[in-house]
Order: structure tokens, then sequence, then C-alpha cells
């Protein structure tokens, strides 16, 4: 056991090079291996021998999975086909969050459903003990129900990056030094739900769940956890993505894809915050 916390642990990852005439050796994440299905009463399945897991929504109950350990600091990848067709009023989560009732932490990815035809939103949010209100809303770039696609969280001592297929879509920083707090005392869980949440989801609440298209599903696969089970220990000083953060050049790209998609700003929202945004507004 000592010797197994002592290690950096890298379960890896996972991309099947479909499109390429290159036989790539890849290790498959295993659902079965590490994570539960923990709600739902059979509405989550792991299928496939461990390489499909899905969940799914109908007026009795959604479902919702979670992580068997618990990691501080991880760079943790999802690929997710969300519900298609008529989604409006559903609610897909993919989220770190540690327990606790009142000062608990939390990244979260939440994908509000939509009709048919129209744009599903991305929307983020950070909670550091027992606080969020720091939400970032965002459409996609491409139909999230047609395919799967990668929703990775990076999370490691210097900062909080969301990304989409790669592409940086949001930076939360550790501003320490500024007296902001930042997450990392706390180790969280990877969790992810499929849940209704009508009175609110789809163009705030007014358009509701169509139960005669149920069971709404969300797939998952390929999934890719790189943690530290010690972060300060120099085995994990050598993990690159403990110490990533964006150059100029991912910087520009994330400054564009918020400039063309992000739908709502907390930073930005003066009305909500009449005394002054957020103090971590001013240093992004
Ligand atoms: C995934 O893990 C389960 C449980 O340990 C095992 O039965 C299954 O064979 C594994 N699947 C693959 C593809 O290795
Ligand atoms: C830092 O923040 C805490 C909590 O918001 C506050 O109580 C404290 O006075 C702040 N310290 C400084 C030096 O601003
Ligand atoms: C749903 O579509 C409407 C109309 O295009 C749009 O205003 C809204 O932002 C979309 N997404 C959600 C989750 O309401
Ligand atoms: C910036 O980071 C990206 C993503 O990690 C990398 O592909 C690129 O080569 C880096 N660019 C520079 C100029 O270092």
């Amino acid at each position: 056991m000592l010797y197994m916390a002592r290690k950096a642990v890298i379960i890896s990852i996972v991309v099947s090079f479909l499109m390429m005439n290159t036989k790539a050796s890849t290790t498959t994440g295993n659902f079965s291996q590490e994570f539960d299905i923990t709600w739902g009463d059979g509405r989550g399945k792991i299928l496939d021998n461990g390489q499909l897991l899905t969940l799914s929504l109908d007026k009795a109950s959604g479902s919702g999975f979670k992580s068997k350990n618990q990691y501080l600091f991880g760079k943790i990848d999802m690929q997710m086909k969300l519900v298609p067709g008529n989604s409006a009023g559903t609610v897909t989560s993919f989220y770190l969050s540690s327990l606790g009732s009142t000062d608990h932490d939390e990244i979260d990815f939440e994908f509000l459903g939509n009709l048919s035809g129209d744009p599903y939103i991305l929307h983020t949010n950070v909670f550091v003990q027992g606080t969020g209100n720091r939400e970032q809303q965002f459409y996609l770039w491409f139909d999230p129900t047609m395919d799967f696609h990668t929703y990775s969280i990076l999370w490691n001592p210097e900062n909080i990056i969301w990304f989409v297929d790669g592409t940086p879509i949001r930076q939360f920083k550790n501003l320490e030094t500024y007296n902001i707090t930042f997450p990392n005392k706390q180790p969280m869980w990877i969790f992810s739900s499929l849940w209704d949440a009508e009175d609110w989801a789809t163009r705030g609440g007014l358009v509701k769940t169509d139960w005669t298209q149920a069971p709404f599903t969300a797939s998952y696969r390929n999934f890719g956890i790189q943690v530290c089970e010690q972060p300060s220990s120099s085995s994990c000083s050598h993990e690159a993505w403990i110490t990533e953060s964006l150059n100029s050049s991912s910087l520009e790209k994330l400054k564009s894809v918020q400039m063309k998609y992000m739908i709502y700003n907390y930073c930005t929202d003066t009305k909500r915050f009449p005394q002054g945004v957020p103090s971590e507004c001013k240093y992004t």
C-alpha cells in the first residue's frame, strides 16, 4: 500500500485512431474498475465489458455514477455523447466534487438539453469551500448528440482548466496570493449524472420535458484519469499535467472560443453583483 501510495498513478488514455492508419496500442479505461453506478435503480449500465457506460432518465428517476477513488488534483478526460432529439428539460453533468455539507469544493460541466435542432448550453461552475456563483455558459461548435466528444478537467495546484476536444474554454487560476480561495485542500471524486431539471434547464424553464420521448439516454466511453496520489512528492513533479497551464497560444484559443461561444459570464454580470463582481474577475 505504501509503495502504491507513493507512486504517481496513471490510468492511461484512450484514443481510438479510427481515422488514421496507425495501429496505436491503447489502454482503454474500464468503467467497471474505476466507477460505481450509484443511483437510478438499473437506469445506469456498464456495457461492452466495461468500455461503455450509459445513463438514462425517465419520469420516475434519473441515474448517476461516481468514481471508486478520490483524488487531490488530476486530469480527467471523458468522452460523452449527449441525449439526442428532444432533450429539453434534461441535464447531463460531469464533475468533480468533494463530499461534505457546507464547505465542499466542486468543478462542473453541465449540459442543458434543448428541443430538437436547438443548441445545448454547456454550463460550467466552480465551488470553493461551499461558494459557487462562478457560472460561465457556452454554446458548442458542434452537435454534441451526433458523436462522442472529449470533455476534460485539468485540476492542478496552479489552475483549473476546462477543455472541449482539447480546446481550453475556461480557466480558474490559483490567486491565493490575492487572498482568493482555491480548491487545493480537499480530495474530490468524479461524478456524472443525468436528471430532470425542467423547471430551469431549457430557456430558463419555459420549455418542459416531453416525457413521451423517455427514456433519455447519454453515453460515455474512453475515459482517461491522470492523478497523483501524493501531489507534493517528487514522483509527481515528472507529470506534465501537474504544472500544465495555458501558454500564450492556448490562451489566444481560449479567448477566441469565449468571444464566439460564451453566452454568460458571471464576471460581467454587474446587475447580479451590484457591490462589484467577485475579485478573481479582476485578474483574468
Ligand atoms: C473490465 O473490468 C471487469 C471487472 O474487473 C472485467 O470483468 C472486464 O473483463 C474488464 N474489461 C476489459 C475490456 O478488460
Ligand atoms: C482574506 O479573506 C478572508 C475571507 O474572505 C477575510 O476574512 C480576510 O480579512 C482577508 N484578508 C486580507 C488580508 O485581506
Ligand atoms: C435552446 O434554444 C433556444 C432557442 O435557440 C436558445 O435560446 C437556448 O439558449 C437554448 N438552450 C437552452 C439550454 O435553453
Ligand atoms: C502551447 O501549448 C499547446 C498545448 O499544450 C502546445 O501544443 C503548443 O505547442 C504550445 N505552444 C508553445 C509556443 O509552446
